[in-house]
This record gives structure tokens, sequence and C-alpha cells, in this order.
């Protein structure tokens, strides 16, 4: 394709959301909703994209990482106002130029691409993307002249009652000949019921001067759903989130009930790992093949190596390695380091530490700031304290060592490798290598003192 350029409007304030936040910055599936369009322009191949912005500027310019050129619309004055902002940065541009509205995440390259190419080869002045919809209601209408081409968009407000009956409708994703643009742009006017300067517009301005406008119907018409309150908000996103799923599933990813997970786009899974129902797989998230995730997970943020089972767990920006299992209901806080063939069993939190391999915690433990070496045993209920109300200790506990159930280990404080620890230890100092330590006091037994007491609380046996 030779110079297509694109400009993508999103200054409006979108109040159908009730938001604080701008429409276009609102997130589908961990993306904000603008991105999810520019990257679909971008993957068109267009050579410079231009976004207007201007409710909540700072805001929708923030979630931009890609490279495009921003031009602010100070008022919002409609959809050909916005526009005309643009058109100073296409000055003097031959070419072709998309346009289309920040919000529509559903809208494909392919779509556009193909939008495009066969603008070009038409060679005509404007082609618009229609659709044929059961509830054509909130979107402006087509009207086509007795040859049945398009010489009018009618928005729903302006429409009449014949006119709403129309179940074609503007998807509001356009391709111009960029001179066409520039003359029928300064030809609006916001002569209608919402007094605003309607882009849709430029349709019958350039059909009335001798232009031709095409408008093609795409089946597919989901693409063009665009977004301006909640439910659609939700819609869209269930249809994002299924194409990243499907996508996972083409590559080998098997899910038990694809509709009950929910995976942001930037997760890769690898072959042969099967996810379970209700897990939500967030941000960078990587997880490797033959690994099985849920049911019940939530994971962001993390890397998780091959052959390696999650269940019913919340982990946060952490790394897990091959061949260890975690769960259920563990909870890995950021910055945990978990080592190959590692078991973290039932209700262990981890928090900024390092497990090495083949080390067990298996249940109702707390491990926070520690660093604890290959094949070392927590028992039951072990707590490190690793905070003592003003910092945060570090403790080291050295391979092959085995901790007692309920042992406190009171940071900063080491546990060298090859050492045991008593259960109910309460550990204040080093435990050097090969030792047992044992920190607990003595039993005492006081012989008949229920008795004595009074205090017996069932029937008084013989003995
Ligand atoms: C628009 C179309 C309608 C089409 C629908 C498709 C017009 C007049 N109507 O209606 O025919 O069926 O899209 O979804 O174009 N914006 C600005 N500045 C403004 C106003 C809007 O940048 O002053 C931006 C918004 O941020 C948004 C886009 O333009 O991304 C569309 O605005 P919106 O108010 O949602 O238009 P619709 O009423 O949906
Ligand atoms: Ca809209």
């Amino acid at each position: 394709m030779e110079h297509v350029y694109a400009v993508i409007l999103a200054a409006g304030a979108g109040t159908r959301m009730k938001s604080e936040k701008a429409k276009v910055a609102h997130e589908l599936c961990g993306k904000p909703m603008i991105n999810w369009v520019i990257d679909a322009v971008k993957g068109a191949g267009v050579e410079e994209i231009i976004v207007v912005t201007g409710y909540q500027e700072e805001q929708v310019r923030g979630c931009i990482s890609e490279n495009v050129i921003f031009t602010s619309q100070k008022e919002q004055l409609g959809t050909g106002h916005a526009l005309m902002q643009a058109m100073p940065l296409l000055n003097g541009r031959k070419g072709s130029c998309l346009v289309l509205c920040g919000d529509i995440p559903l809208i494909t390259a392919q779509t556009l691409r193909n939008l495009a190419e066969n603008h070009i080869n038409s060679g005509r002045a404007m082609t618009v993307l229609t659709a044929v919809v059961e509830d054509p209601h909130g979107y402006g209408r087509i009207i086509r002249d007795s040859m049945g081409n398009a010489c009018r968009i009618v928005e729903q407000k302006d429409a009449d009652e014949k006119q709403r009956n129309i179940k074609e409708i503007n998807s509001g994703i356009y391709c111009y000949d960029i001179q066409w643009l520039e003359e029928s742009l300064k030809k609006l006017d916001n002569n209608n019921m919402q007094k605003e300067y309607y882009l849709t517009d430029t349709v019958s301005i350039i059909c009335e001067n001798g232009g031709s406008v095409g408008a093609i119907t795409l089946d597919n018409h989901e693409e063009m759903l665009g977004i301006n309150d909640r439910v659609q908000l939700a819609a869209a996103e269930r249809i994002l989130n299924r194409r990243i799923i499907e996508r996972h599933m083409k590559n080998g990813v098997t899910f038990l009930i694809p509709d009950s997970c929910i995976v942001e786009e930037r997760v890769s899974i690898g072959s042969d790992t099967v996810i379970y129902p209700g897990t939500i797989l967030k941000g960078s998230t990587s997880i490797g093949s033959n690994c099985v995730i849920g049911p019940n997970c939530m994971i962001s943020d993390t890397t998780i190596d091959s052959n390696t089972k999650i269940i019913f767990s919340v982990i946060n920006d952490s790394r897990i390695g091959a061949n260890s299992t975690v769960g259920p209901f563990a909870y890995l806080r950021p910055g945990s380091i978990i080592g190959e063939k590692v078991k973290i069993g039932d209700f262990v939190e981890i928090k900024k530490s390092v497990i090495g391999d083949e080390t067990k915690i298996s249940h109702l433990t707390y491990v926070g700031d520690a660093e604890i070496g290959k094949n070392v045993n927590l028992g039951c209920g072990v707590v490190f304290v690793n905070y003592d109300g003003k910092v945060k200790n570090k403790t080291i506990v050295g391979d092959n060592s085995f901790i007692g159930c309920n042992v406190n280990l009171i940071s900063p404080v080491e546990v060298k490798p090859n050492s045991y620890i008593a259960a109910g230890s309460t550990i204040t100092e080093e435990v050097p290598e090969y030792s047992l330590a044992i920190a607990r006091s003595r039993q005492t037994i006081i012989r008949d003192w229920v008795i004595r007491r009074g205090m017996i609380r069932g029937e008084k046996s013989d003995t």
C-alpha cells in the first residue's frame, strides 16, 4: 500500500460510561481501548498515525506507548470538528487516510487493510464501512439513493421514524482521499440535533460535489461494536478474551471451559498446558509447556516453567521453576523466586523470597524476606518473623536443613546447612551446620491438679 495515513478520534468524553476516566482509557483484557485500535491500524501497514485527544488528554496520551502523532481538540464539538484538528498535520499530503473512532476495539488489522486497498483500487473519494445489524439503536444509519449508492448518513438523534428502521449502520470507520477530505471538512456545519460538527455529513457533502462514496458492508459486524457504555465494554471484552483464548487453543493449549477464564493480551502459554476453569492470567505472565493451571488461579506478571502445577492460588510478580507444585490455596507475593521440583502446599504465603530446588513447604507457613536453600523441609506452621515493627529483616536457611513444625525464625537470623530445628522452637540466634537447635521450654507435669482443683469435666475414672 502506498501513502496511507490514519487519524484516530479519541477526544470525546464518553459521557455514557459515567466515569472519571476517559472512555478510550478503559481497559479490555488488560489493554486500554485506544491501544487495541492503534495496534489494528499499525497492523494494517499505515505510515503515520495521528491521534486526536481532548477530554482527559494527559490520561489518554499516557496510555499510549506506540509511536503516534498527537493533536488536541480543545472543545469537543463533534467527530467532524475532531478530524479538522488533524488536518494541519496532513497538509500537502497526497494519498488516502483511514479515519476511525478510538472506541471500536474489536476492529482487526485485516479489515482495515482490506478497506484501504479496496478504497485505493476503486479511486473513490470516500469509502465507509457499514454493517447490517439487528439492533441499530445509537448508530448512524446509511441512506442509499435509488441506485443503491450511499449518499448520506443520518445520526440516531436526527433520524425520523422511517430512517430509524434502517438496519444498515455506520461503523465510524472510513477511508478518504486526503484532498476530498480537506474540501468536505471545510463545508461542515453543526446544524443538527446535537449542535455538533458531524464527520458523517462528509458523505452527503462529497456526493453533492460530484465525488463517489462507496459503502462496504462487512459481514462480521462484531468488529464494529462501538463502546459507549459499560454493557458494550463487557460485551467487547468477552469477544476479545475469546479471541485470545482461541489463539492459545490453536497453539496447543487446552482450556476446559474457555469462557470461565480471563487471559490478557500479553500472556504466553506453552503447548500441552491445561487450564482449568476460573483461571485469570494477567500482565506479562508466561507459562511453559505441560503445566496444569487452575481451577481458580489468579496469576499476574509471573513466569512459570514447564511441567509445573498450580491449583487454587494467587501469584503476583514471581518466578516458578519447572516440575514444581503450588497450592491449593497458596499466595505468592511479588519477588517470590521458586526453584525446580519445589512443593508449595496449602495455606502457604511467600513474599520476596528465594526458594531452592526440591524444597518442600507443605502447609500453613509464612515465608517473608528469606533465602531458603535446596532440599529444605519446612514443617507445618513455620513462621518467618521478618518484621520487628520497624524494618523487614532477612532470614537465611541453608541447603538440606529441616525446620520442624511451628517454628518461629526471628530474623535477622541464619540457619546453616544440614541442621535440624526441633518443632515449636523460637530461633533467635544462628544455628550452626550439622547441629540440632531446640528453643522451647520443657514440659512440666503437675500430678492430680485437676482433681485437687475440682475441675473434672467428665465422669471420674477409677484409675
Ligand atoms: C459515531 C458516528 C455514528 C456511528 C458511530 C459508530 C458521528 C457523528 N457519528 O457516533 O454515525 O454509527 O460513531 O460507533 O460521527 N470524538 C472526538 N471529539 C468529539 C466527539 C467525539 O474526538 O468532539 C471521538 C470520541 O472520542 C469517540 C469517537 O469520536 O472515540 C466517536 O464519538 P461518539 O460520541 O462515541 O460517536 P457516536 O455517537 O458513537
Ligand atoms: Ca461511539
